[in-house]
């Protein structure tokens, strides 16, 4: 799968783009169940609000076989070695929860500031990718996006230990006013198996979930090779170490995992 022309304007230009229904039904059907299968467990990847909800898995591509497909599929894989033009490796992976009625907000941010202050990530070359898994709506806490702000470059930022759960380098709001006032706010909306590409250096954030609706997304960032990060602080399951290329797997490879799973459970 190529991205057109246009595509790779819009990226450039707005920071993001957004590519609806890329997964199948069938594929996030059963991406989902295996997200909540890992939720159920009791294992250090799997970080909990204050309030004990699941707020993310991290690192589900090294322990599950349908996450492990989805981290390798050609389909999101391609399109980004085409943006950075070199082959690319899996800096992180997540799945966020956004729990029904309990899910919290994440503050606004850019993830390069994380990457660059706590990983030793030289330049904002990596890819932010969500995969839904869910239908994401304006109220069930969708991300939030402040178009052409990843112009603005690496943002001062300071390191919110206290809000949430998870630590996050996070921008005052007088800088995110004046970003919002050019450039406005995008809610990244859309039914399952759309996916969001977004620059590491685009400004975004969500709020809180209140609804009886699960907003559960898989954020991948796919490092360009020659970027990988030079002065690694977190832990290894947040920040990975293997900087050997993705090698993509089959196009049909989630699909027939998704049917020898349907197949087994009948
Ligand atoms: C993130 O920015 O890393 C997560 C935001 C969200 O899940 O809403
Ligand atoms: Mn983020």
């Amino acid at each position: 799968m190529q991205l057109t022309p246009e595509q790779i304007t819009q990226f450039r230009d707005e920071g993001w783009l957004f590519l609806p229904e890329l997964f199948t039904p069938e594929e996030v059907a059963l991406l989902r169940r295996e997200a909540e299968a890992i939720y159920a467990e009791q294992r250090p990847e799997v970080w909990r609000e204050k309030s004990g909800a699941p707020r993310t898995a991290f690192a589900a591509h090294l322990y599950n076989e349908a996450f492990r497909l989805l981290g390798a599929h050609p389909r999101m894989i391609r399109p980004v070695e085409q943006i950075f033009d070199e082959p690319v490796y899996m800096h992180q992976f997540k799945i966020n929860a956004k729990s029904a009625f309990v899910g919290e907000v994440w503050q606004w941010h850019q993830d390069y500031g994380t990457w660059k202050r706590d990983d030793g990530m030289p330049q904002p070359r990596a890819m932010n990718i969500a995969v839904f898994l869910d239908e994401v709506m304006p109220i069930n806490g969708p991300l939030l996006l402040v178009p052409k702000s990843h112009m603005a470059g690496d943002l001062q930022a300071s390191h919110d230990v206290q809000t949430t759960s998870y630590p996050l380098w996070t921008l005052d709001n007088d800088t995110v006013a004046r970003l919002v006032d050019a450039g406005g706010i995008v809610a990244a909306t859309g039914k399952p198996g759309g996916m969001l590409m977004f620059h590491g250096n685009l400004v975004h954030g969500s709020a809180g979930n209140i609804t009886p609706y699960p907003r559960k997304i898989v954020y991948l960032t796919l490092n360009a090779v020659s970027n990988y990060i030079r002065t690694p602080t977190r832990p290894e399951y947040i920040a990975h170490r293997d900087f050997a290329p993705i090698v993509p797997v089959a196009d049909d490879a989630l699909l027939h995992e998704a049917r020898r799973f349907a197949a087994a459970a009948e």
